[in-house]
């Protein structure tokens, strides 16, 4: 952690003080920030006033350092931020033209859909990824893992390592695991996450999953607004370190029907609009058959569109890799034939694809989410 991120250089912040952060997972400017006066308050004891002097205290010589940005900034300096956004390849072409590229830094991306759609697999996936080189689409950087469900496997890591010709121990080195026991633990890694993400030059934080946890702890109505608040705070964090850090976050979501829905696709992501409103992109990732689809549902400046993907030893691939590998002598013409087929909504059947009827939709009692919203 750089010298001028510490503690001990804020103006009235005494080892007494530093003390009661560092206790409360507070060790540098940064972590000031990205908690904010209400919640040091909360942890620390100290009175809402010294909290906000102290945040603000750091807020002012993180703008002054360069490290964070004004609240008042010229469209221009706002460009040049976002000039450092960066994107980790899919490294699919299906899903990079979705993504417009890759995935995000400084933003958050949802992915929902049902059982076995695959976002555990894309998860995966994104952790060797952005491992690789700038040239080869990746961002050189670190995975910080947080796995609720116990899905993380590193034999899967190995093997997409391998399938992409990159070398397994050193992907598995760099990937950070962190097992969330409960939501309270899982709020918790985030909240000490800081230090990692400098030190370990993270460029990818996984929640997978961001809501199962808080979903199973908090159940019946009357629990309702604590969860939805507790999980708010959760994924408003992720974007904050996303956003500070200059790093890509990925949080995974699950479905339930909703039976009151009559027309279109009868499912929606768990969490209700917590979720949703803080994530920058949202990807509804969707069973067909063998293959998946993948649709862009909520961005600021990508076209709604859908592709087709496949999940494969490399992880998510692209749907004709698969075929190509295994009968290469045979469906050389077919492939060459329809190229754009991967691109479902510019196809005629994309309506049969987005209209399958989810029949192993994960049901749940419906009225606990009705009200999430
Ligand atoms: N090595 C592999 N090769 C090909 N496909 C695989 C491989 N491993 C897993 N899969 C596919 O991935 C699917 C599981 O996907 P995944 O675990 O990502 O789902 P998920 O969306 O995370 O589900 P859940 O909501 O239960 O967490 C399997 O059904 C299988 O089709
Ligand atoms: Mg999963």
């Amino acid at each position: 952690m750089s010298e001028e991120l510490r503690l001990e250089d804020l103006a009235g912040v005494g080892p007494v003080t530093t003390k009661k952060l560092n206790d409360a997972g507070i060790h540098n400017m940064m972590d000031l920030i990205v908690r904010g006066p209400v919640e040091i308050a909360e942890l620390t004891g100290m009175d809402a006033d010294t909290a906000s002097k102290i945040v603000e205290k750091a807020r002012e010589q993180l703008v002054e350092g360069g490290l964070i940005m004004k609240e008042f900034v010229s469209a221009r300096d706002l460009l040049k931020r976002r000039e450092q956004i960066g994107k980790i390849t899919t490294s699919t072409e299906c899903l990079d033209q979705l993504f417009d590229g890759g995935v995000e830094t400084q933003a958050l991306t949802e992915v929902y859909g049902e059982f076995g759609c695959g976002k555990t697999q894309f998860c995966h996936t994104m952790c060797v990824n952005v491992q690789r080189s700038k040239e080869e689409g990746g961002l050189e950087g670190g995975v910080l893992y947080i796995d609720t469900e116990n899905t993380f496997r590193p034999e899967r890591i190995v093997t997409i390592a391998q399938a992409q010709g990159l070398d397994p121990e050193k992907i598995l080195d760099n990937i950070t695991v962190a097992r969330a026991y409960n939501s309270a633990h899982q709020m918790l890694i985030l909240e000490e996450a800081g230090t990692l993400i400098k030190e370990s030059n993270i460029k990818l934080i996984v929640a997978d999953s961001a809501v199962g946890l808080f979903r199973s702890e908090y159940l019946g109505r009357g629990t309702l607004a604590t969860r939805q608040q507790k999980l708010n705070r959760f994924v408003h964090t992720l974007v904050r370190l996303a956003e500070t850090y200059n790093c890509a976050a990925i949080a995974t979501n699950q479905v339930m029907s909703s039976p009151d829905t009559f027309f279109g696709d009868p499912t929606r992501p768990i969490g209700g609009n917590v979720v949703a409103h803080t994530s920058t992109y949202r990807i509804y990732f969707k069973k067909s058959g063998k293959k998946r689809v993948a649709r862009m549902v909520d961005s600021p400046h990508h076209p709604e569109q859908e592709v087709i993907f496949a999940l494969g030893e490399a992880g998510v691939i692209d749907p004709d890799s698969e075929t190509k590998t295994k009968k290469a002598t045979k469906v050389t013409k077919k492939v060459a034939k329809k190229p754009e087929s991967k691109t479902v909504s510019e196809t005629p059947e994309s309506k049969t694809v987005s209209e399958t009827p989810e029949s192993k939709t994960v049901s749940e009692t419906p009225d606990i989410d009705s009200e999430s919203d």
